[in-house]
Parts: C-alpha cells; sequence; structure tokens
C-alpha cells in the first residue's frame, strides 16, 4: 500500500509533482539541497491551491488538508518511511545516477523508484541501484497540476508489474499513462524539442522574430503556446540539456543544438525562471 511519497528535487517540476500527490491524499515528503528552492516551492504551492480554491474546484478544507500533508527535507537520509519515490532534480545524467545509488540505499528494497527525466535513459539510472527491476520513468508535463499526461518509459529492466503499479499510481492522481521505450528524448521529448530547436534556428537566421514565429505557430498550426514562449517556459537549460541527449543518443546532425541556444544559456539567459529568455518577464 502507497501512503508516503518522496518526490526529490524542489524546482519547477518538483513542486508540481509534490502537489499532485498532496492533493491525491498520499503524505508527501518533499526534497531539495537547496533549503531556498523549498521555500519556494511551498509558497508556489499554496498559490496553486489557492487558485483551486478561488476557481471552485476544491474545498478551503482540502487545500489544508493537502498541505498539511506535505513536509520538507534537505537531505534523503530519512526517507526510509517512503512506499514510492519520484526523482526531479536537475537534468544531468552523473547527478541522477548518484541520486539513485543513494536512494537505493535509504529506501526499502521493495520501493520503486520512478524519474521524471525528460530525456535520460532510464535504463543508465536502473543500473546506478540494486533494483533495476523498479526503476522507471514518470514523466509528468509542465504544469503538473494541470497537465493530465504521464509519459511512462520502460528501462531495460524495468519490470511488467512496476509499470502496472505505477499506472495505477497515475490513475490515482486523474492523470493518462502512455507507455515509451528508453530511447533518448522518449516520445515527448522526440518530437517536441527538435521543432523548438528548429524555431531558434529561425529567430538565429532571421527568418522571423520570436513574435512572429510563435504567432504562425499559433494561429497557423493552432498550438496553445508558441515554441518559443514554450522553451522560455520550460527553462533554456532544459532545453539545451534535452537536445544534447538526443544530439549524443541518436548520433544525427539534425539533433545538433542550435548555437544561439546554448548562448543563450551561456549568458544565463534561462527564459521565465531567470527572468529573460525569448521574452521578458
Ligand atoms: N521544466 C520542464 O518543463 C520539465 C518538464 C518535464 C520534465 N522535466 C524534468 O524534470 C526534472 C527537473 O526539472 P526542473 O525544470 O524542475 O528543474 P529545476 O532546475 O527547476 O529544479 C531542479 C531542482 O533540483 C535540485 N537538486 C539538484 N541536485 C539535487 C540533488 N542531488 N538532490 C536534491 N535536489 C537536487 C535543485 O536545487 C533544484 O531545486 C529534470 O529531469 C527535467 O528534465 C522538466
Amino acid at each position: 500500500m502507497i501512503k508516503t511519497v518522496a518526490v526529490i528535487g524542489a524546482g519547477t517540476m518538483g513542486n508540481g509533482i509534490a502537489q499532485v500527490f498532496a492533493q491525491g491524499g498520499f503524505s508527501v515528503r518533499l526534497v531539495d539541497v537547496a533549503q531556498p528552492m523549498l521555500d519556494r516551492a511551498r509558497g508556489a504551492i499554496e498559490r496553486s491551491l489557492g487558485k483551486f480554491v478561488e476557481k471552485g474546484k476544491l474545498t478551503a478544507s482540502d487545500r489544508d488538508a493537502a498541505l498539511g500533508r506535505l513536509t520538507t527535507a534537505t537531505s534523503v537520509d530519512g526517507l526510509g518511511d517512503a512506499d514510492y519515490v519520484v526523482e526531479a532534480i536537475v537534468e544531468h545524467a552523473d547527478t541522477k545516477r548518484a541520486l539513485f545509488t543513494s536512494l537505493d540505499a535509504v529506501t526499502r528494497p521493495e520501493v520503486i523508484l520512478a524519474s521524471n527525466t525528460s530525456s535520460i535513459s532510464i535504463t543508465l539510472l536502473g543500473a546506478a541501484t540494486k533494483r533495476p527491476d523498479k526503476v522507471l520513468g514518470m514523466h509528468f508535463m509542465n504544469p503538473v497540476p494541470l497537465m493530465t499526461l504521464v509519459e511512462m518509459i520502460r528501462g531495460q529492466a524495468t519490470s511488467a508489474e512496476t509499470m502496472a503499479v505505477a499506472s495505477k499510481v497515475c490513475a490515482d492522481l486523474g492523470k493518462t499513462p502512455i507507455e515509451a521505450a528508453d530511447y533518448p528524448g522518449f516520445i515527448a521529448n522526440r518530437i517536441l524539442m527538435p521543432m523548438i530547436n528548429e524555431a531558434i534556428y529561425a529567430v538565429m537566421e532571421g527568418v522571423g522574430t520570436p513574435e512572429a514565429i510563435d504567432t504562425v505557430m499559433k494561429l497557423g498550426m493552432h498550438h496553445p503556446m508558441g515554441p518559443l514562449a514554450l522553451a522560455d517556459f520550460i527553462g533554456l537549460d532544459v532545453c539545451l540539456a534535452i537536445m544534447t541527449v538526443l544530439h549524443d543518443g541518436l548520433g544525427d546532425p539534425k539533433y545538433r543544438p542550435c548555437p544561439l541556444l546554448r548562448r543563450m544559456v551561456a549568458a544565463g539567459q534561462l527564459g521565465r525562471k531567470s527572468g529573460r529568455g525569448f521574452y521578458t518577464y
């Protein structure tokens, strides 16, 4: 029986994932190495739940109960009572592998370890543990409280039972699980990121302004958000990390990260989270 869920990483995705688990009735332990990120995450969750209450989709007492189920910590050491883990730290393979080795040591052996990675191999993360059959990808979409899809990635060693338990967890959260195989970028980012990267090439080559490119994709293709506004929303550092995984893993030059994307990340222009990207915030 899964009662207590640990969410590791309290950034853009971790706070949303922690929120949906708390709203779903689970006790949540949100862990981040940075205390300021935990403080920010709690504030973001309070604001998001507050919006649900304003819209009449959640009662004030359910909001208070969800917040009461959330605790935070700066270390994974106290996760012996966790029944399920979702990792949502930086998109960096070696950092994630080190974390999975620590999680393997501190959690009970039967506990499933899920990663929210956008592109890194689940098989590689599983191999950093002694329980690769219990490691899978649970790729939530941003913003987590509103988006219903969870891409479920089966690593080379992930068991059918692990996939079944994780799918049931998704259903308990009111989300729709869709399975993908463990290839770079899985389904979502294999298709989305090259489009975003191409839009950045179009800016670099002067084909159109960011506003023009986003408007073409919104009005012409009926996308709810243009690719450059979406890149700012995702974080340009995250976009670069995903393109790098696609390029390295698939080897085709068509996945080469756009030089303008590299330059913006080097300049600290990361999109919404830094206040500046293709737009200013
Ligand atoms: N941003 C998106 O739209 C999006 C969408 C789907 C999936 N993802 C994936 O989710 C993950 C997190 O992305 P994000 O955008 O939330 O990143 P973020 O940069 O907003 O947050 C990452 C957090 O991880 C923390 N962290 C780093 N190392 C840690 C460690 N060893 N232990 C605990 N905490 C640690 C950082 O302090 C930071 O708070 C990545 O794997 C990313 O690819 C992102």
